[in-house]
C-alpha cells in the first residue's frame, strides 16, 4: 500500500502547496497558457464529476468483496486522476483569470479536498468493500460540496435547486411596480455590467456587493441596499456614483472607466421609477460600449 499512497498523495501536496503560494487575488495575468489552462477547468471538471458516480454503481454490480474488480479499478484511477486534473486547472483558473473572494477561496479548498478524497478512494481499492464504499462515499460528497459552491459561484445562490435570474427578476418586476422592466434590461442592466459588474460580480465581490441582479442590488453589501427604489439617498448605488469626484468612496474607482452624465441620469431615473426619456437612453448607451 505505500507506493500506492505515495503516489497517491504526492501529487495532491504539490496541488496544495501550489492553491496556498498561489492565491486567487482577482488580478488578471500572464502567461497566456496558464489563462487557458484556468479555463480547461470548466471542462475538465464534468469528467470527475460523472465518474466518480459510476464507481459505486460498479461495486454493487461486481460485489467483489475482498478486492476491486478491474472496472471499479479502472472508473476509480479515471476519477482520481481526472478530479486532479479539474482541481489544478482550477487553482489556475482562479490564480490567472482574476478571481477573488471568499467563495472562490471555498471553492477552491473544496476542490484541492475532493482530489485529495478521490485519490483516498483509489488508495483502499485492497481492502474490503465496505471501506472502499465508504471511502467513495466521503470523495463522492466532498466533490459535491465543491461543486455546489462552484455553481453558486456561477450561477447564483441557491443554485440549482432556485428558479433562474431571468424568472426571479420578472418576479421581482412585477411585485415592485410600476418601473419600466424595460428600462432595466435595455439601458440600466448594460451600464452595470460594464461599469460595475466586473468588481461587484461573480468573480470579485467587492463591498460584499453584487450587482448583477436585481435581487442582490436589493440585498445590497457591507452598507445597506445598493438599490432602493423610489429612494436615491438610501440608494448606496446612486450616492456612490454622485459624490465628489475626488471622494474615496467614489464610484467607479478613479481608475477605472467613469459613467457618462446620461448614464448616471439613466440610473437615477430608474431608481425613482421615472421612464427614461429616448434621448438619454441613446446616450447612455453610446458610453456603454466605450
Ligand atoms: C475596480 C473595481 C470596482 C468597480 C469597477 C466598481 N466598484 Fe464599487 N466598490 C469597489 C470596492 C473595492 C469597494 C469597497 C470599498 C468601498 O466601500 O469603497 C466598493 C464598494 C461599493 C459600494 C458600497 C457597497 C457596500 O455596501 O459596502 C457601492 C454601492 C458600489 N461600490 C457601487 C459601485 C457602482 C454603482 C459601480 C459601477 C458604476 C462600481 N461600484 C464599480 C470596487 C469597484
Amino acid at each position: 500500500m505505500r507506493p500506492r499512497l505515495l503516489l497517491a498523495f504526492a501529487p495532491n501536496l504539490v496541488l496544495a502547496l501550489l492553491a496556498f503560494l498561489l492565491p486567487p487575488d482577482g488580478t488578471e495575468r500572464g502567461p497566456e497558457v496558464m489563462s487557458v489552462i484556468g479555463n480547461l477547468h470548466i471542462l475538465a471538471l464534468h469528467i470527475p464529476a460523472a465518474v466518480l458516480l459510476l464507481v459505486p454503481l460498479f461495486e454493487f454490480w461486481e460485489r467483489h468483496e475482498d478486492a476491486a474488480g478491474v472496472t471499479v479499478r479502472r472508473l476509480s484511477l479515471i476519477s482520481a486522476v481526472g478530479t486532479f486534473g479539474a482541481s489544478f486547472c482550477g487553482v489556475m483558473h482562479a490564480r490567472f483569470n482574476g478571481f477573488a473572494g471568499d467563495g472562490v477561496d471555498s471553492h477552491l479548498w473544496a476542490g484541492v479536498a475532493a482530489s485529495f478524497f478521490a485519490a483516498g478512494a483509489w488508495v483502499v481499492l485492497e481492502q474490503p468493500r465496505r471501506l472502499r464504499m465508504i471511502a467513495q462515499g466521503a470523495a463522492i460528497a466532498v466533490m459535491s460540496l465543491a461543486a455546489h459552491i462552484g455553481g453558486e459561484l456561477v450561477h447564483d445562490e441557491g443554485f440549482p435547486f432556485r428558479p433562474n435570474k431571468t424568472v426571479r427578476e420578472a418576479n421581482v418586476v412585477t411585485k415592485a411596480p410600476p418601473a419600466a422592466p424595460d428600462d432595466y434590461r435595455d439601458v440600466v442592466q448594460p451600464i452595470l455590467e460594464n461599469y460595475c459588474v466586473g468588481c461587484h460580480g461573480a468573480k470579485k465581490v467587492k463591498g460584499k456587493l453584487r450587482m448583477d441582479s436585481l435581487e442582490a442590488m436589493l440585498k445590497g453589501g457591507e452598507e445597506g441596499p445598493a438599490l432602493v427604489h423610489g429612494d436615491l439617498k438610501k440608494s448606496t448605488m446612486f450616492v456612490r456614483i454622485t459624490l465628489d469626484k475626488d471622494d474615496d468612496e467614489f464610484m467607479p474607482p478613479a481608475e477605472e472607466a467613469q459613467l457618462n452624465a446620461a448614464q448616471i441620469e439613466a440610473i437615477r431615473l430608474w431608481i425613482e421609477r421615472k421612464p427614461i426619456p429616448a434621448a438619454v437612453a441613446k446616450e447612455a448607451r453610446v458610453g456603454a460600449r466605450k
